[in-house]
């Protein structure tokens, strides 16, 4: 189980401090699918990345599994069974999507079959890519669908997803969520997406809206989604037009 606990997140800006983060406290319980939504700039990956602990909270403490890990670094954390996939992934010149999906793994040699099992998932073809170098010659597209199998092969207990949709074709897309489809039947892992996606945020045990550093709404997918789509003031990003989720 993860729990946040008054999550508070300043930056000093030149005019004062800047609250990012303000007093969030959130509860995931084991094997659930919580999608965090909202308006850009709101703050779920800040979020995010505290869980991670690739930010250190202001103040407020992070739990997992009872223990308190607000101390902790992304190495220790990541050996407890949490991990985060990148808005924006990172490139890895000199390792090949075969290095990294081993490594991820953590087993020593991964056979080209478990590759390519973890690679279907997010839509791409062992034999293309096992032995491509991560690194600029990749499209965007490519790099999100490889970091996304790399989670997958970590197969850790906590899994983030950030905005998983952004940057994959409609046909790959589909392959993920039934991929989280499946691995949320399994009772395999927790996860948590971040995604502006009604097609993901129909698969959530528990939507929860960021906005302004704050939670603004937590409840089903089937409560939230109207709730979404009802407000027509603007303030949601995902409602207006230019964004392409609905
Ligand atoms: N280190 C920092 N210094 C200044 N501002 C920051 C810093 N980190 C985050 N922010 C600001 O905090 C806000 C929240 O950012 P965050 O990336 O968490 O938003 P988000 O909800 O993930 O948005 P999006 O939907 O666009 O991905 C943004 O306005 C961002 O510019
Ligand atoms: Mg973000």
């Amino acid at each position: 189980m993860l729990e946040l606990q008054h999550i508070n997140y300043a930056v000093h800006e030149p005019d004062g401090e800047l609250g990012i983060l303000k007093d969030i406290s959130l509860a995931v319980d084991d094997h659930r699918l919580v999608v965090f939504t909202g308006p850009n700039g709101g703050g779920k990956t800040t979020l995010a990345k505290i869980v991670m602990g690739l930010v250190k909270p202001t103040t407020g403490r992070i739990l997992w599994n009872g223990e308190d890990i607000t101390g902790l670094g992304i190495t220790e954390r990541a050996k407890m069974g949490i991990s985060y996939g990148f808005q924006q992934p990172p490139r890895f010149k000199g390792l090949t999507v075969r290095d990294l999906l081993t490594i991820a793994a953590g087993n020593g040699k991964l056979s080209k079959d478990r590759c390519c099992q973890y690679l279907t998932k997010v839509g791409l073809c062992a034999n293309d890519y096992l032995d491509r170098e991560v690194d600029a010659s990749l499209s965007g597209g490519e790099v999100k669908r490889i970091e996304i199998a790399t989670i997958l092969a970590r197969n850790a207990q906590l899994m983030i997803f950030d905005e998983p949709e952004a940057g994959i074709d409609l046909w790959s897309f589909t392959r993920l969520t039934e991929t989280f489809e499946q691995i949320h039947r399994a009772g395999r892992a927790t996860m948590i997406v971040i995604s502006h996606q009604e097609r993901i945020i129909s698969l959530a045990d528990e939507v929860v809206v960021i906005g302004d550093g704050s939670i603004s709404h937590r409840g089903s997918a089937d409560e939230i989604l109207p709730e979404i789509l009802a407000d027509t003031t603007g303030a949601c990003p995902v409602l207006t037009k230019g964004g392409a989720a609905l």
